[in-house]
Order: structure tokens, then sequence, then C-alpha cells
């Protein structure tokens, strides 16, 4: 069945359960998403896709709402540029973004004050190197669930990490922290593919970021196959 609604003043016809995000993408608007990817079940958590829909009083994230019939959509009116604005500052005031790429081009597209939130506290923890494929550094985590998601069903129904903690202490973790050979991982990257912001990095890339050179790694990868052989 098809549906009628009009987006940003465009009348358009489209097959009934699509979400706004997808119809708004055949329209070639850009709707930013964070926590929404490609390969991963939409599950409207980071807001920063909302779009305004005549006659409801709160913003719709596109990436979960279906298009309705007889739908006024705004995907870039005054309220909706002032939400995403608001949401990077949050973002950028309570954790650490600068390998977040995607994110960074959105703060300057939307003209962000980084100094909106001076008091808000800010999300350290320690770097994981903890096993031979990828390091976790959870300062960088804003909580998107991507990772988690393509760990479970998916796509590698490993469930080795998942949610832990409540409030702000909420972080992604393995069951009572355990390190990464400890739980069902399968090293099979997934997480770090689809990882925004750098949270999850492969080992490599961050050892070459702390100044090893590729000999030194390759020596050190070495040493731990021998020791695990043993
Ligand atoms: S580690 Fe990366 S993919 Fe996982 S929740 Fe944090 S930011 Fe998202
Ligand atoms: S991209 Fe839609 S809520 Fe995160």
């Amino acid at each position: 069945m098809a549906i009628t609604l009009v987006m940003d003043g465009k009348e358009l016809t489209v097959e009934d359960g699509k979400t706004l995000l997808d119809v708004a993408r055949e329209m070639g608007k850009d709707v930013p998403t964070i926590c929404y990817h490609d390969a991963t079940t939409a599950n409207g958590l980071c807001r920063m896709c909302v779009v305004e829909v005549e006659g409801q009083r709160a913003l719709q994230p596109a990436c979960v709402v279906q298009a309705g019939a007889g739908m006024k959509v705004h995907t870039r009116s005054e309220k909706v540029i002032r939400a995403r604005k608001t949401i990077l500052e949050m973002l950028d005031s309570t954790m650490d973004l600068s390998e977040a790429d995607e994110i960074q081009t959105m703060m300057k597209d939307y003209n962000t004050d980084a100094n909106r939130f001076p008091d808000a506290e800010r999300r350290e923890s320690e770097i994981k190197d903890d096993n031979p494929m990828y390091i976790r550094d959870y300062s960088k985590c804003l909580l998107c669930w991507r990772c988690v998601q393509v760990c479970a069903e998916d796509a590698q129904y490993t469930y080795a990490i998942n949610f832990e903690g409540r409030g702000f202490e909420t972080q992604i973790g393995t069951f009572f922290d355990k390190t990464i050979p400890e739980t069902t991982c399968v090293l099979c990257g997934q997480c770090v593919a689809v990882c925004p912001t750098g949270a999850l990095k492969p080992r490599r890339e961050y050892l070459l970021q702390q100044g090893m050179s590729p000999q030194e790694i390759s020596v050190l990868n070495t040493g731990r196959k021998k020791r695990k052989a043993r």
C-alpha cells in the first residue's frame, strides 16, 4: 500500500512501512544520525535524527518513527536545528569526541558552542588493552549501542558485551568486567567497524598512535603468540 505525506513542503507518495528517515534519505535530505547504522536495528537512543511533525508536541526520532499518511514533516525547522545542536553540545561536554570524525563534521554544520555546558561531568575511563585485536577506551563511548547490537542479534550472536551500571555510571562492558579473552568474543571485529567514536579501535592503530613502530608491534605480537602457544 502507498501513502502520501508532505516533507519540507513537498508532497510525495511512498510505500507504507518506511521510516521518516528512509523517506528523508530517498528525498536526498541530510538528516544526521549517530546511534543508527545501516547494519543495526534502529533504537532511537541518541535523538540526533529528530524531525518536526505538525500536530505532535515532541520532536520525533526519524530512524524509528514510521511515515504516516497525511503527515507534514519538517526535517530542518528552527526547533529541529536547536535540538540537534543541543544534543551535540551535551555530547561534546561529557565525552572525548576527538576521534569521532562524523560527529565533528556535524558540530561544524550545526555551529555548536564548545562552552555551552562548562560544568558538565566528563566520562573518564582507563584504556582496556586486553586482547590482540582491539582496545576499548570508554571515555570516548557515547553509548550508541551499535557494538552491542552487532555482537548480538544484528550480526554475530556472540553476546560478549552489553550495557552495565546505571545512570551516569552506565557503560558498555563484559559480564563481571571479565577481560575479552575470558568472554565469548570471537574477535570478529564487527564492533570496532561500527563504533563511531574510536572508543573501540584496532590495537595496531592504537599502538601506532602511541608511537610504536610497525616492527616493534610485530615483535610484540610474535611474543604474544609464543606465550599463547606454551
Ligand atoms: S563503544 Fe562505540 S559502538 Fe559501542 S556504544 Fe560506545 S560509541 Fe557506540
Ligand atoms: S539516529 Fe535516530 S535516535 Fe539516534
